[in-house]
């Protein structure tokens, strides 16, 4: 397999470094932004199998159509804060019968804590006495606030409590509602991510918490996605991470119940 990534910051060059380590990966080619506005010559991305953009949301777009137009039908995006663009981007790719697996955070483990977060939503949200948050904590230079990861939790944890059903507006000054979330974004030193979902009751708080050491794991998780996307044909569109982490995960408790 030969890819191509886009985008040469530190996820960027994270990322080279684990597909040109990786045995089954041909060439690995690192590209930053291109000198012409438009976007990358589709010439540059002909070469690629899987092009996986790490790149910046207003980029997104155009590097899609640029990979569509050079003859790759297979995107890894792990860029985030482009969600405005996600439906235009989905029927690109639908047009063109390309497949994406597009995801905040392409750590295995993130995927899993995702699930376990709704879970805790649903057994914690029985109980009045727990409240819920959420905190993360990123680098400084992080584009993005709160992190597309945080998002994508609190929806979860949103979708699954019985009251909670937004987040609080930090900039009202005000504590939050019953009804409201509170989601807590931090920007200072050097940190690559950790992200902690909190339930807070009067005696005890419960905590499921994610620390990324390096970037190791986000680049696992999109060469993982990315062998995904070769390994068979995959319908046209875009696909969340968690349908390539679920074909390994061991089913719900409750269906090996049903099935034994
Ligand atoms: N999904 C995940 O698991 C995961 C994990 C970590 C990070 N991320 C996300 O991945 C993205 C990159 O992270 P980062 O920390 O490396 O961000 P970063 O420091 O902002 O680096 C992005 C790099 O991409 C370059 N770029 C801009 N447009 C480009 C284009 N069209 N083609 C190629 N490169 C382009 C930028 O150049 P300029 O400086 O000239 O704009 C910059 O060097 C962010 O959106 C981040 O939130 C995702």
């Amino acid at each position: 397999m030969n890819t191509i990534v886009l985008g040469d910051g530190p996820m960027g060059r994270a990322l080279h470094a684990a597909l040109a380590a990786a045995a089954d990966v041909g060439r690995a080619t690192l590209l930053g932004r291109p000198d012409d506005p438009a976007g990358h010559s589709p010439r540059e991305l002909r070469s690629a199998d899987v092009v996986l953009d790490f790149s910046r949301a207003a980029a997104v777009m155009a590097n899609v159509r640029r990979g569509l137009e050079a003859g790759c039908r297979a995107f890894v995006i792990g860029t985030t804060g482009w969600d405005a663009d996600r439906p235009r981007a989905a029927a690109l790719l639908e047009e063109h019968r390309g497949a994406a697996v597009a995801a905040a955070n392409f750590s295995p483990g993130l995927a899993i804590l995702a699930d376990l977060v709704e879970e805790a939503s649903r057994r914690f949200g029985a109980f009045e006495a727990f409240d819920p948050f959420i905190v993360e904590w990123h680098r400084a230079a992080k584009a993005d606030r709160p992190s597309g990861t945080a998002k994508e939790l609190s929806r979860r944890l949103l979708a699954a409590h019985p009251v909670k059903r937004r987040l609080a507006d930090p900039s009202a000054g005000l504590p939050p509602a019953a009804d409201e979330l509170e989601l807590a974004a931090i920007r200072a030193g050097a940190s690559p991510g950790m992200h902690l979902v909190g339930f807070d009751a009067p005696g005890e708080t419960v905590e499921l918490r994610i620390t990324a050491r390096d970037r190791s794991a986000y680049a696992a998780g999109a060469l993982e996605a990315a062998r995904w996307l070769l390994r068979e044909p995959r319908s046209p569109g875009i696909h969340p991470f968690s349908e390539v982490v679920g074909e390994r995960s061991a089913p719900p408790v409750a269906t090996l119940a049903i099935n034994a």
